[in-house]
Order: C-alpha cells, then sequence, then structure tokens
C-alpha cells in the first residue's frame, strides 16, 4: 500500500472495536493486553470507535487520516484524558500548552534543538556514553534501562541546564519518573478521577513523585537565580522573564513548566528508545553483527564517535530506525476536537478525544510488510521502509517532537559508544515482554555484559575511553 493512493476523496470505513467491558470501556483491553488490542483495529476500521473508561473516543488508524489530523493543531489540539494528566505535572509547558500558546514557547525553546546545535553536543554525547559504560565489569549483571537513564538524564541536564543537577538529585528525578510513567498510563486508559484519589501506595507514590519533580526543578531555578548566569536554556527562559518590550515577559511559572517537560520528555523517550535497542540486539544475532562490524570499522581503536563519524554510522542508524519503528517509546497519544468537525466523514461534536498511535501505523502490515520483525536492513533503502506517513516515532506536523534531530544523534552515539566496547546478553529465562507504560520500553532491563573481542576480561580497554 502506498500513502499516496489516498486522496481526500477516499470513502473512509468506521468501526468499533471489541471487547468493551461495562464502567471501564476498553480500558480493560489496553491496559492487560494493550499492543495486540491496537493491533486488532485497523481490520475494524480506517477510525474506530473505542470507549477510555465511561468516555467515547475514536482510534485513528490509518496513516493518511493521522497526518490530516497531526497537520490541524487548530482543530485537534492537545487535550483528552492524557493530556489533561499531564498538565498536572507539566503545566503550560511546550509539551502540554494549547495550540494557541504553542508557537511562541516553540520558538523561544527552538535553538539548542536545530541540527547546527545538536551537532556541536555530540562530544559530550560521547563522553557520556562510555561513562555509562565505563564501570562495567565482563559477566556482571547490568540494569541497562537504569545505565540509559542515567545517561539521558545526565545529558539533557548539561546540554539544558548546564549541569545543574547533582548526582543525587539526577537519581531522584530518574525514580519520580518511573513512578510518573506508570501512573499516568493507567489514568490515560481508565480516565476515572476518583479512582486516583483513593489512599493506595500507588496513588502515593504517583503524587509524591509529581511533588518531588516541582520541589527540584524549584531548587534549580533558584540556585541560578543566585549564582552567575550561563548560556544555556535556563539562561534563555531567565532572560525572557525581563521581558523585550516586543512580547510579553515569560513568567516565573512559564519558566518552571518548561524545565519539568523537556527534563521527562527528554530523559524518557531516549532512554527506553536505547534498552529496547539493546534487547531487541540480544534477541537479533545478525542485525548484532552487522552493527558490531559497522562500529568496529568506523570506530577503529575504540575511539569515542564524534560529529564527523555520524554520516559513516549508517547501519547504527538504521537499528535506531528499526527500534523506533518497532517499539517507539512514544506509542499512544490523545487529541481533543476544539471544535464541530467532519473527519472521515463522520462528524465529531466539539470535545471529542481523538487518540492516534505510533505503534499501530507502524506495526501495520499494509505499510510495513513483516511488521512485527525486527529487521534494520529495511532502512537501507527508502523504498522498502514503507509508506511515507506511516513512519511517526516523533509525530507529525506543528507538535513534532523538537528533539527529534538531537535523540537521533544521542542513541546512535550512545549505541555506537556501547556497541563497541560490550556485547549485552538476556539473562537465561528473563527476556522482558512488551509491557507499555506511558512510554513503550523495557523498565527494568537486566543484562550480562560480555566485552567484545579486543577488550581486555574484567575491564573497560583503557584506550576507549580517551577522546578521539
Ligand atoms: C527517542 C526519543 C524521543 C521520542 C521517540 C520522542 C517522541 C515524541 C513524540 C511522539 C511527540 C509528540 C507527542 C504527541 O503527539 O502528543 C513528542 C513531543 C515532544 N518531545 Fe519528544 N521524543 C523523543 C525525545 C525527545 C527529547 C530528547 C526532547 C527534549 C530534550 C523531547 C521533547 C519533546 C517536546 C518538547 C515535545 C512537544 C513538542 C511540541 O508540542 O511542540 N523529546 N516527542
Amino acid at each position: 500500500m502506498n500513502g499516496s493512493v489516498y486522496g481526500p476523496d477516499r470513502n473512509w470505513t468506521v468501526g468499533t472495536a471489541p471487547g468493551i467491558f461495562p464502567f471501564f470501556g476498553h480500558g480493560i483491553a489496553l491496559f492487560r493486553h494493550p499492543l495486540a488490542f491496537l493491533k486488532s483495529l485497523p481490520a475494524r476500521g480506517d477510525l474506530v470507535e473505542i470507549r477510555l473508561g465511561p468516555q467515547r473516543a475514536w482510534m485513528v488508524c490509518h496513516p493518511d487520516l493521522v497526518q490530516r489530523m497531526l497537520r490541524d493543531t487548530r482543530t485537534f489540539d492537545k487535550g483528552g484524558p492524557q493530556y489533561e494528566r499531564l498538565r498536572a505535572l507539566m503545566g503550560d509547558g511546550v509539551v502540554t500548552c494549547p495550540h494557541a500558546r504553542h508557537r511562541r514557547q516553540r520558538r523561544m525553546l527552538q535553538p539548542p534543538f536545530r541540527p547546527a546545535g545538536v551537532a556541536g553536543h555530540t562530544d559530550l554525547m560521547a563522553e557520556e556514553a562510555a561513562s555509562a559504560c565505563r564501570d562495567w565489569r565482563a559477566g556482571q549483571r547490568v540494569d541497562v534501562s537504569a545505565a540509559m537513564l542515567g545517561f539521558t538524564t545526565r545529558v539533557v541536564s548539561r546540554v539544558l541546564l548546564s549541569d545543574s543537577l547533582d548526582a543525587a538529585t539526577a537519581a531522584e528525578v530518574r525514580h519520580c519518573l518511573a513512578a510518573i510513567v506508570r501512573g499516568l498510563f493507567v489514568r490515560t486508559v481508565v480516565p476515572v478521577d476518583a479512582l486516583f484519589r483513593l489512599p493506595t501506595p500507588a496513588n502515593h507514590r504517583y503524587r509524591h513523585a509529581v511533588g518531588r519533580v516541582h520541589t527540584i526543578i524549584d531548587a534549580v531555578i533558584a540556585e541560578r537565580r543566585r549564582g552567575p548566569g550561563r548560556d544555556d536554556l535556563l539562561g534563555t527562559l531567565l532572560e525572557a522573564t525581563r521581558g523585550d518590550g516586543t512580547e510579553p515577559a515569560v513568567t516565573e511559572r512559564e519558566v518552571h513548566d518548561q524545565l519539568v517537560s523537556l527534563l521527562l520528555t527528554g530523559s524518557e523517550s531516549p532512554s527506553m528508545c536505547l534498552a529496547s535497542a539493546f534487547s531487541l540486539l540480544a534477541r537479533h544475532p545478525e542485525a548484532e553483527r552487522r552493527l558490531h562490524a559497522e562500529v568496529d570499522a568506523v570506530l577503529a581503536g575504540g575511539r569515542r564517535p564524534g560529529p564527523e563519524d555520524l554520516p559513516r554510522l549508517v547501519y547504527t542508524r538504521c537499528v535506531v530506525n528499526e527500534t523506533l519503528r518497532h517499539s517507539p517509546p512514544g506509542w499512544l497519544f490523545t487529541r481533543v476536537t476544539t471544535t464541530d468537525t467532519e473527519f472521515a466523514g463522520r462528524r465529531l461534536p466539539r470535545g471529542t478525544t481523538v487518540l492516534y498511535s505510533p505503534y499501530l501505523l507502524h506495526h501495520d502490515e499494509a505499510s510495513f510488510p513483516d511488521a512485527d520483525r525486527f529487521r534494520p536492513e529495511r532502512w537501507l533503502s527508502e523504498d522498502a521502509a514503507g509508506p511515507q506517513g506511516a513512519m511517526i516515532p516523533f509525530s507529525a506536523g506543528g507538535r513534532k517532537c523538537i528533539g527529534d534531530a538531537f535523540s537521533m544523534v544521542e542513541t546512535t552515539v550512545a549505541l555506537a559508544t556501547v556497541a563497541s566496547r560490550w556485547r549485552l546478553r538476556h539473562l537465561p529465562g528473563r527476556v522482558p515482554r512488551e509491557r507499555p507504560g506511558a512510554t513503550l520500553g523495557p523498565r527494568s532491563l537486566v543484562m550480562a555484559c560480555e566485552p567484545r573481542p579486543g577488550v581486555p576480561a574484567g575491564g573497560s580497554r583503557a584506550g576507549s575511553l580517551a577522546s578521539p
């Protein structure tokens, strides 16, 4: 199937999802077997009705319709149960703010994410990746999920905040993030507030984690105000609180919301992508072998990758792409209609919840033959990569991920750095099942590390940690 075959006049099919339960709607199916449930939907229609608790909602299943929705950010605005919950965490920051407030925020935050800015961070990313696996030992069991989240938190903290988070605080942010991501998902699929006001340990953990993140960010801002100014994103935001006469000054609340938004989104998704990549590679020895051959050739002598190596890490990038296709960290998102609208031949009243899922599109055989198979080679040929518009790990349109180019470099560099030193193996009987929360990926992946040939047993190779 090719996306361009479908013009605007196509007769779209509209259906209803199977497996509804009283009160919980499809929340049970989405909670218990979310990925199988999503994969079953395209057969029901291009637009499929589901119930989130008592709420009626629509899942958009065809790539052209998803693209149409994502490009009309005025009509399909951030909202629905997921974003209503996220607002308690990220306020009106760039991730969650409504369309009307989005453009100005995006423009202000964009500079460090432009290609030139991203290339300038490659060395820092490689240094942090080398440091993340520096103390691994041959045969050691490594918590890969924690190591990758540690890596991405360090990178975001260094790039956006000039390293304002000390080690203990960064560890606490990581801990909070795990509780938040877990809690957020259940609040999205069963959006019944009364359930989450109950005094259960899980509700307490969620509320505590949200509170701690706010306190930590307030402390970072207060500390910066006391100390010298810095030329980073926090510096830019604080400068903007003074106003320049042309635009209203940024408020203190907005500075806080932007930092929470960028710190959390910037740490979580790339770490999930990396953990998924190592897990998938361990199960696909041929792909792993090709990756090792490439990093050995490009990073001969175990040196760290620099910006000039990126164009030559072709297969490494294919592995990242295929991981993002096969196991997209952002797998399910909600929107809300801001006006009555005609969509796929159906009238959706204002306030309707609409969902889209990168996972669903990425696993549709019509777009990606052999969709469940992890096959990085498919990205070696543009044609084989599936129809345009069906591959959306970073979304599309005006609310596309601000960190897309940043993450591609970050994950490519980290994968190459680790793979040039270590081979990660699953422990017998411990291959993780795909069990998504608010994001998709292994949350507590423990693997055994084997040194790559040429790495002295029992430790990292000394030369490998040196700068290029
Ligand atoms: C592999 C890594 C990443 C993936 C797969 C990813 C995925 C996504 C997706 C799918 C969205 C759109 C959500 C929606 O449609 O509702 C998004 C938005 C966003 N992401 Fe990422 N992301 C990644 C890394 C990052 C990084 C590193 C940052 C920042 C440091 C970041 C910051 C953002 C922001 C600010 C938005 C909201 C953009 C807007 O509305 O203008 N992301 N991301």
